[in-house]
């Protein structure tokens, strides 16, 4: 039996903190009280005008294949989530490869599940690995949302962060991802979504992000501690063998809420959703990053990652660490 497992993480936060008192300063109408109480965010970070996701992406691949101990050369898959990619097109993990200086040719695309993007990425390449095609996969997700926010829109512009997040998953006899499931419903794209295209060398429509903000909560209440059922009930493990879950980071009453729901102490769940605030894609393998290297996620300890994000896409993903 192959399993795919991780054996690297690595993450980046671009620049400094910014601060909600920050984004006053800058002539967004809110207070740090409102952003506190209503999502728990304190700091974020923003790339510097310019900067690309696959600069983001690059660093924190570097950090992962470090961890992994093997060489850039030895990935042989490249799933880049992403919903903000440096152009329409190549792909974002295509010039990750080139900036890794992989010359071996190795398969490499994005997906775009948005806030669900890493968990839709882990899910695929387990796939590739389970089925012996490819073994060792290098998973990143990275956003920069900064380039996407209308700053007079209080309501989402106080939200968001950039960053990116990386795994090394290596095919091994030892378990590692249990079990994944992933679902959509795009009947609720008018929720969450940047209604707007390039065309004939114009903008079209409205690009920056517009959420339905109360509607995405409901329903990520709703579905989220279904999906972790889900996956827990898939793998065929109780639920309280799970050690860590480590959810998608955008406010941290909707973890407070999907967590009682599902019965599970908050102290089994990794949040990072203060300090970054709402990175997208890059949310999960950038807490899961944070959690391994400060020791709270060990070898052998069992972890659910889920996310929600547009579409809507939701899934969860159970792995051994
Ligand atoms: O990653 C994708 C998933 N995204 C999410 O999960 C986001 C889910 N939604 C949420 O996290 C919350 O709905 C928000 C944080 C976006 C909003 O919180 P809320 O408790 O649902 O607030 P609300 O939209 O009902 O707004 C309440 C009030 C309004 O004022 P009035 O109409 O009651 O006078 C807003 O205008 O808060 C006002 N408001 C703000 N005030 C200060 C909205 N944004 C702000 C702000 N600062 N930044």
């Amino acid at each position: 039996m192959i399993y795919a497992r991780i054996v690297g993480t690595g993450s980046h936060l671009p620049g400094e903190p910014v601060t909600n008192d920050d984004l006053v300063r800058r002539g967004v109408d809110t207070s740090d009280e409102w952003i506190v109480n209503r999502t728990g965010i304190r700091t974020r970070h923003f790339a510097a005008p310019g900067c690309k996701s696959s600069e983001l992406a690059l660093i924190a691949a570097r950090r992962a294949i470090e961890a992994a101990g093997c060489a850039a050369d030895d990935i042989d898959l490249i799933i880049v989530a992403t919903s903000t990619p440096d152009f329409i097109f190549p792909s974002t993990a295509t010039l990750v490869q080139a900036g890794l200086d992989i010359g071996n040719g190795c398969a490499a695309f994005d997906v775009q599940a948005v806030c669900c993007g890493f968990v839709y990425a882990l899910a695929t390449a387990e796939k590739f690995i389970r089925s012996g095609s490819h073994r060792r996969a290098l998973v990143i997700g990275t956003d920069v949302f900064s380039g996407f926010l209308d700053w007079t829109d209080r309501s989402t512009c106080v939200l968001f962060g950039d960053g990116a997040g990386a795994v090394v998953l290596e095919a091994s006899e030892k378990p590692g991802v249990r079990a994944s499931v992933l679902h959509a419903d795009g009947s609720h794209h008018p929720l969450l979504w940047v209604p707007g295209a390039v065309a004939g060398g114009q903008v079209t429509g409205d690009p920056f992000v517009r959420m339905d903000g109360q509607a995405v909560f409901k329903f990520a209440v709703k579905v989220l501690d279904e999906v972790v059922r889900e996956v827990v009930d898939l793998a065929g493990v109780a639920q309280d063998s799970i050690d860590w879950l480590v959810p998608h980071q955008a406010n941290i009453r909707i973890i407070q809420s999907w967590a009682k729901r599902l019965g599970l102490p908050i102290e089994k769940v990794i949040t990072t959703v203060n300090l970054h605030g709402n990175t997208s894609a890059a949310s999960i393998p950038l807490a899961l990053d944070c959690a391994v290297r400060d020791g709270r996620i060990r070898p052998g300890h069992r972890v659910v990652a889920e996310g929600i994000g547009g579409g809507f896409a939701w899934g969860a993903v159970l792995f051994d660490f």
